[in-house]
């Protein structure tokens, strides 16, 4: 007998604004994947972009279907071949791009890992997209060396927030743009100095920069070269509206992936679970409250992450 689950699905790309709780069928694991019972998600700008169809070139269905990337929750049932799970894990992941705001989420072996004891579901759930993705940027992407100096684009966004820890985690001196209602945040993430972006260019504050990290896009990467030594390198995590390249030089657009065996989730884990890196919450919602949730993403201003709240 099929068994229904609440979700939170669109039928139509027409903003974050229609997307509505309703009855889906209850998805069951194939093999090398996993079934989770969901107690949190993370909110991310990538789930309000998929209710206006901005990122439909990326995703392998069309609506209707069920949104949501980032989960955390406890193991229902695993299919044939999984390895790294058992029934009853508390887990966190990356379910894909769509399929995790959901009672019940299935995804492959690889994008899961073990949520540490000390981390809530709410802040687990917020790790996978913005961790993996500052993880490529800074080290995938970024071959970042200790003591290289490193400039985030939105240091208190969700990405940016990550990128601050983990690459002061690594060694790097850290200077990161934020408004000023949001300086006391990042520095205390970990940023050597924070530049006020409303305050003036930050062009006239920063240079000798190694590696920049831009989480803006737009004309504020463009202007992000003029901060860097003649051989520092840019990565990117926005889909590109300018040409990436100056002179010789390209900025890499990160996609932050789960690695094959899981190990950057793995190791994004005990990063939070020691205390070097971890999601900071701005909010924690309801999931009947997932509308206002994406709405405040897509306004722009989110301060660390937000998570919606399933099950205590
Ligand atoms: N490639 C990938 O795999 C991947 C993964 C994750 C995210 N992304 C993309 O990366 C981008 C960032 O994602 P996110 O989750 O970090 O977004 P977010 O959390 O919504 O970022 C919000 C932050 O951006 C700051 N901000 C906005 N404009 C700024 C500017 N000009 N200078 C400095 N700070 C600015 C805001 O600060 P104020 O409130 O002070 O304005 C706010 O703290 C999005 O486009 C997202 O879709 C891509």
């Amino acid at each position: 007998m099929n068994q229904t689950m609440k979700a939170v699905g669109i039928a139509s790309y027409d903003g974050p604004n229609a997307a509505m709780i309703g009855d889906f069928l209850r998805p069951a694991p194939g093999p090398g994947e996993v079934l989770v019972r969901v107690h949190a998600c993370g909110v991310n700008p990538l789930d309000w972009k998929v209710c206006d169809g901005s990122v439909a070139a990326f995703l392998s269905s069309s609506p209707p279907f069920i949104i949501g990337a980032d989960v955390a929750g406890v193991v229902e049932a695993v299919g044939e071949g999984v390895t790294r799970f058992v029934v009853g894990d508390a887990v966190f992941g990356q379910v894909g791009l769509l399929g995790g705001f959901a009672e019940y989420a299935v995804t492959a072996q690889n994008r899961l890992s073990k949520k540490p004891a000390k981390l809530s579901f709410a802040e687990a759930a917020c790790i996978p997209v913005s961790g993996s993705t500052a993880h490529d940027l800074l080290f995938k992407d970024g071959q970042l060396q200790p003591g290289e100096r490193v400039f985030v684009q939105a240091g208190a966004g969700g990405v940016g927030h990550y990128v601050v820890q983990l690459a002061k985690d690594a060694g790097a001196y850290v200077i990161a743009t934020c408004s000023a209602g949001s300086a006391e945040f990042v520095r205390g993430l970990g940023a050597d100095e924070v530049v006020d972006y409303h305050a003036g260019p930050f062009e006239q504050a920063v240079r000798d920069i190694d590696l920049a990290i831009d989480t803006v896009g737009d004309t504020i990467l463009t202007r992000t070269w003029a901060v860097l030594k003649p051989a520092g390198r840019m990565n990117t995590s926005v889909p590109p509206t300018v040409p990436l390249t100056h002179g010789d030089r390209t900025a890499i657009f990160s996609v932050g992936k789960p690695d094959d065996d899981g190990a950057n989730l793995d190791r994004l884990g005990q990063l939070a679970a020691e205390g070097r890196a971890k999601p900071r919450l701005q909010q924690v919602f309801a999931f009947a409250d997932v509308v206002d949730a994406l709405e405040l993403s897509k306004a722009g201003h989110v301060h660390g992450k937000i998570a919606l709240q399933l099950i205590d």
